[in-house]
């Protein structure tokens, strides 16, 4: 895989070819992983993510043809704001809603040349989408000067996924990419709108991905029905003047009369009140050093986003029972949206190989599909450089 500098270098060369200029800026911004605090986003919860080491670099430059052009390298597509024909280019819907977005709260009107490139695979549920918003409105930002804040360029991501793409997203994804610092857990409050770091003291082991296989659009996905049926959820124990502070200390006992009302929402409440609590022992784990107690912590979330939350998939749910067997492995689980996608596992330092050939075989045999397996390394988040700093 290419290196974030040969990114950004391949990158300025496309765009200097294809357009015939220098780019004025140079964005680049993180897939993430999240390890643990799922579907607690729009949940009023906690979560506890860290950008990985692969990317989408986008470059910008304003031009004199009042044109907008944009060329993908990773899909070898392009598009013009005068094309008719937008509807096949899906992807397109997110570079002009972020510029549609931002074009109306701060007027940025002008012609600009747009090259994107990426080691960050699409699909895979480690946020391909996120991060090109994200270096989309960070380019935008510095290009048209307008010094917004990671809440305010966050919150404009948000909103393209409402009104552009027909995802109603939490922030999970965006602050990961935005917000996350090298070698560091990010630590997310969404009831607080806050964030702080952990510093993980975890020895002898790593976290790995594993890819499914399975792809996963959350677009007419019933991500929607859960962000739906959490909403209505939520109604029952409060309404809007109040919910935030009965939300505080909320604990399952408090939700017993949902049980017996509507089950099926109860069961979604049970697991966002107890993936809260794993997100603060995950924490202790993480920082004393108690790779078993973190994995089983991981385990037990994915247990709960199958039964309680029931995001899961059977291809993914098999995965982890053969895992369970192995004796490095220590836990793992369904990560992101759901129903497909990767699954972010904590294994005995070493073992990658191992766990490669004990399971991707059985995979193979028994759905027809391919495990791509792969160790992460957590890093910093988005970044703009300039022309120069980026030679
Ligand atoms: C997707 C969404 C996030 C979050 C996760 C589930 O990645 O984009 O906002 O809800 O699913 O935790």
């Amino acid at each position: 895989m290419k290196s974030k500098k040969e990114l950004i270098r391949e990158t300025i060369e496309i765009h200097k070819n294809r357009y015939l200029s220098k780019p004025d800026y140079i964005s680049i911004a993180p897939g993430r992983i999240n390890i643990i605090g799922e579907h607690t986003d729009y949940n009023y919860g906690l979560a506890m993510p860290a950008a990985i080491d692969r990317y989408i670099c986008v470059t910008v430059s304003t031009n004199n043809n009042r044109v907008l052009s944009v060329y993908s390298k990773t899909l070898d597509e392009s598009f013009s704001d005068s094309d008719t024909d937008l509807e096949s280019k899906t992807w397109s819907r997110y570079v002009l809603g972020c510029i549609h977005e931002m074009n109306s709260a701060y007027n940025i009107s002008a012609g600009m040349d747009i090259a994107i490139n990426s080691t960050l695979e699409m699909g895979k549920g480690i946020s391909s989408s996120a991060a090109l918003e994200i270096s989309i409105v960070n380019a935008l930002s510095q290009l048209f000067n307008l010094r917004l804040s990671d809440d305010e360029i966050i919150e404009i991501c948000q909103q393209v996924d409402h009104r552009h793409v027909g995802i109603n997203s939490g922030k999970l994804d965006f602050s990961a990419s935005l917000l996350s610092k090298d070698a560091l857990i990010l630590s997310l409050d969404f009831l607080n709108n806050s964030h702080s770091y952990i510093k993980s003291n975890l020895e002898g082991c790593d976290w790995v991905l594993v890819d499914s296989g399975i792809r996963r659009e959350l677009v007419g996905s019933k991500y929607l029905e859960r962000v739906e049926e959490s909403q209505e959820a939520w109604s029952f124990i409060g309404d809007a003047s109040t919910l935030k502070e009965k939300i505080k200390n909320i604990e399952t006992k408090d939700i017993c009369s949902l049980k017996d009302s509507n089950k099926m929402l109860y069961n979604r409440l049970y697991h966002v009140i107890t993936e809260n609590t794993r997100v603060k022992k995950m924490e202790s784990a993480l920082t004393l050093n108690q790779p078993k107690e973190a994995g089983s912590i991981l385990t037990d979330s994915h247990l709960s986003l199958r039964d309680f939350y029931e995001v899961s998939c059977h291809e993914i749910d098999y995965i982890i029972e053969i895992s369970k067997d192995l004796d490095y492995w220590y836990g793992g689980r369904i990560m992101g949206g759901g129903f497909g996608g990767s699954i972010i596992c904590l294994l005995k330092s070493g073992a990658v190989q191992n766990y490669s050939d004990d399971i991707k075989c059985i995979y193979k045999k028994k759905f027809g599909y391919s495990l791509d397996i792969d160790s992460v390394l957590f890093t910093n988040g988005a970044e703009v450089l300039d022309n120069i700093s980026a030679e």
